[in-house]
């Protein structure tokens, strides 16, 4: 399985604070039979340039790489780009896209959404370039924004959703019911650190399988292959 979603650069967001626990996070995934991962540190586009960003990130990047070993999962190098009013335009966005993918991932604010915001999101996701990939999901869709959630994803919009929701007991209900109805589309771990916000895709399929079985797993996996193809 593809993650989508984590902060497991050392030291560059609130994500891992050090190479010996991106080394650690790491090794979990692989435990948990994650093959490649996204490495999506948070992109703030009021508070850093894109260059700046891409300089950090890379730079992070080869501190985590000197200890990389071949049998650990592959990085794939991307960012969790916050929404900005004018995104849609902005030329420097592809170079925010997963690395030899179309793929941006998208966080949204936690506000309610304008009817130009989510305008926005589906002009972005409509170039020819680019397919916009909303991160962590179910933190919008409880909200008033659901039917605007319900318009992206009728547009193509990608869905994410943190393993959290699954493994959750009080979340796990909502979930599946979400997967269920196809508004899910991929997973991501959303994974920072080892203590409250490990890796924990692992224990999200399992609990997948065991409530719904094994097909929707393999709608997840044909999601993921359909979302990264080039
Ligand atoms: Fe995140």
């Amino acid at each position: 399985m593809f993650d989508f979603h984590s902060h497991i650069l050392p030291a560059l967001d609130d994500g891992s604070a050090s190479v010996e626990e991106s080394m650690a996070l790491l090794l979990e995934c692989k435990r948990q039979g994650i093959a490649s991962i996204a490495a999506t540190p948070h992109f703030y586009a009021d508070k850093v340039s894109p260059e700046v960003f891409l300089l950090q990130r890379q730079q992070a990047f080869e501190k985590l790489n000197l200890h990389q070993h071949p049998h650990l999962p592959a990085v794939v190098l991307g960012a969790e780009v916050q929404y900005y009013d004018g995104i849609s335009h902005s030329k420097e966005i592809l170079k925010l896209r997963m690395e030899g993918t179309k793929v941006l991932l998208l966080e949204m604010p936690q506000t309610r959404w304008t009817h130009h915001m989510c305008q926005e999101v589906l002009l972005l996701n409509h170039q020819q370039d680019v397919r916009v990939l909303l991160a962590h999901m179910e933190r919008y869709w409880f909200t008033p924004n659901q039917k605007c959630l319900e318009w992206m994803h009728s547009q193509h919009v990608f869905f994410q959703a943190n393993g959290s929701f699954f493994v959750q007991r009080q979340t796990r209900k909502k979930a599946l019911q979400l997967l269920k109805n196809g508004m899910i589309d991929v997973l991501g771990s959303d994974c920072h650190n080892q203590k409250d916000r490990r890796p924990n895709l692992e224990a999200a399929q399992k609990m997948i399988a065991a409530a719904l079985g094994q097909k929707y797993l393999d709608r997840l996996t044909a999601r993921q292959n359909q979302l990264l193809q080039p």
